[in-house]
Formats: C-alpha cells, structure tokens, sequence
C-alpha cells in the first residue's frame, strides 16, 4: 500500500475534521431545505440565532487578540487596569446580546404555531426491530389499509402521525419535513405534517436500536392529490390472483415454505396474530425498497434478500431459504407480480 509522508496524511485528517459539521448541509436528510413551513422557520431562526453568536464570537475573539498582543511585555500597572475594565466591557456587551437573543427565541418558541385541528388522515407508524409497520385511516378514523416501510402523503394536506413501538425506543425523523419524535413502547405520540412541496424525502429512526438501526429506514413521498387517491386505491384493493402458472406455483411456494407464518398478503394469506408479523406483502412490488430502505427493490435483490436476508441485515427476524432453483424463482416471480 502506498503511504503519504506525514505532513501530507495529517493535513487530510484536518481537513476531514474539518469538513465533518458542513456534512449535514446537504443531501436527501438535510435540515437545511424544508418541505414543510413550520420547518422553514425553525431554519430562519436558526440562521439568525447563528449569525448573532458569530458577531459575538467574532468581536470577543478579536477584542481578546488586540489585547494580547498589544499588551505584550508591558509592566504598566494602571494601564492594565485600564484594559480590565475595558474587558469586562466588552463581556458585558456580549452578555447584553446574547441575552437579547434568547429572550427573543423564547418568545418565539411557541411559533412555529402547527395547526392541529381535524387531520386529513392518520398514519399510524409502529416502529419494529427494524422496520416500519404502517396503518391509514381516514379523516374520519375509518381504517384503511396497512402497509411497510414507504409512506404516501397528500401534498398541502394536514397529516397526523401516530406514532407507537412494539418492542423498544425508535424514533421518527423525517429531517426535511419535521423534526424528530420518539416511537415508546406502550405510549402514544403525536406528530403533525404537511408537507408543502411534492417530492420523496427520505426518513431515519433516531433512536439507537440494536444492531440494524441504521438499515431502518423508508421514503415519504408527497404527492397531488390525485396521485394520492390513486395510491390510496391501489394498496387497498387486495392482491391480484396470480395471472400465470409460474405464480400460481409461486403462491404454492410461499404457504409452504412457511413465509405465511410471517408475512400477510391480502386477502387469502393473512395471518392469524398479525401482531407477530413481518411486513405485510399485499403489495410488496410497488415498494422502492426492502429491508426498510437497505436495497432497491428490484429481481436481483429480492431474490438475494429471500435467499439470504441475513447477508443484507443482519441480525433481522427473517431466516434464510434455501429453496430448490425452480420453486425459488417461481416464489421470486409471485412475489415480482404484487404490484
Ligand atoms: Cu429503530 Cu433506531
């Protein structure tokens, strides 16, 4: 391996040091370009907030540098006095602004004022070791349909998440949309959305969780309205009856080699406690991703993660399968075929 001489590696590992804080200036999880107004002004505050510090900081520093240097080696007693009370000044006019600014963030505290009347819709997220179990209810808490790891909200509509946990702490952090909320076990929490902008931001449990806390992920896509009902729709209707002998063998495949145990597909293939579940798969081949946002959905992936789901996560629930090649790729096709 070749090596840098040791000026050259400790000027990289400053400037990697360096670059760390600036890493969550960008990118699908940034703080800093919100979808959602009351996050657009949390953002304003904060920039204010920085700017003021940084003038004090600035100011502090460059008083304390003038001071040492130009009192350098001088022995005059009433002169030094002079630059004390000078000093303690300088501090006094920085306490003054700082404490002007907290008082105004304190007051602006209870703003963003987020509206928290009638929600348009209910999603209930229940965090799981380590996924996302998904319900919708509509406005008039009539429940809809459940569904894993990818969620669909109606752009510029009020959302209302509940949030609950099934095992332990996770947390619900949607970066570009709002901040976090805890996911408890046996409690519920609250946390409201609307997401002005249409797109797909991306969502992280924050809560350290056990080994795959990081591989617990999914995507929010904020859509019309239109596009929304059309998915609404979609995820309620139940599976299509598979269309062709090489999912007919599929479906054969999946109850006996046992992913029945885990895994609903509506309407024939639920299961008796779906509280011990796995992701229900009514729908599975309209999802981005597996594994709550660890790989694409695609044939590839889905075959490896069937096969051997524990070399892409490991330490999750599900078990490998070692299926005979004819019955596997039949299984493979009947899962592809749950659009
Ligand atoms: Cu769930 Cu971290």
């Amino acid at each position: 391996m070749r090596t840098l001489p040791p000026g050259k590696s400790r000027s990289l590992k400053f400037s990697f040091f360096l670059s760390l804080p600036l890493w969550g200036c960008g990118g699908p999880q940034s703080m800093f370009e919100s979808a959602a107004p009351p996050e657009q002004q949390v953002i304003h505050y904060w920039w204010i907030l920085l700017g003021v510090s940084l003038f004090v900081f600035v100011i502090l520093m460059g008083a304390l540098a003038f001071a040492l240097i130009r009192n350098r080696n001088k022995d005059d007693l009433a002169k030094r006095d002079r630059f004390l009370t000078k000093g303690i000044g300088w501090a006094s006019v920085a306490t003054v602004v700082l404490l002007f600014a907290s008082i105004v963030s304190l007051y602006q505290l209870p703003e963003p004022k987020i509206d928290r009347g009638p929600p348009a819709l209910t999603v209930q997220v229940t965090g799981k070791l380590w996924w996302w179990k998904v319900k919708y209810y509509s406005e008039k808490g009539q429940f809809l349909f459940e569904t894993a790891n990818e969620i669909y909200l109606p752009a510029g509509k009020r959302v209302r998440f509940e949030l609950l946990s099934e095992d332990v702490i996770h947390s619900l952090w949607i970066p570009k949309v709002s901040g976090k909320i805890d996911m408890i076990p046996g409690h519920t929490n609250y946390l409201w959305v609307e997401v002005e902008k249409p797109g797909k931001y991306r969502a992280q449990c924050a809560e350290y969780c056990g080994l795959q806390h990081a591989k617990m992920a999914f995507w929010v896509h904020a859509v019309s309205q239109d596009q929304f009902k059309d998915w609404v729709q979609m995820q309620r209707a139940p599976a299509k009856p598979p269309q062709d002998p090489l999912s007919q063998e599929g479906k054969r495949v999946y109850v006996e080699a046992g992913c029945i145990r885990c895994h609903s597909i509506r309407k024939d293939l639920t299961l008796l406690n779906p509280e011990l579940a796995g992701p229900d798969l009514t729908h599975l081949a309209s999802r981005g991703t597996l594994g709550a946002g660890s790989v694409p959905n695609n044939r590839g992936f889905l075959a490896a993660w069937v096969a051997d789901s524990q070399g892409i996560k490991p330490g999750n629930l599900m078990p490998a399968f070692p299926l005979k090649s004819e019955k596997f790729n039949a299984l493979i096709h009947y899962l592809e075929s749950l659009k």
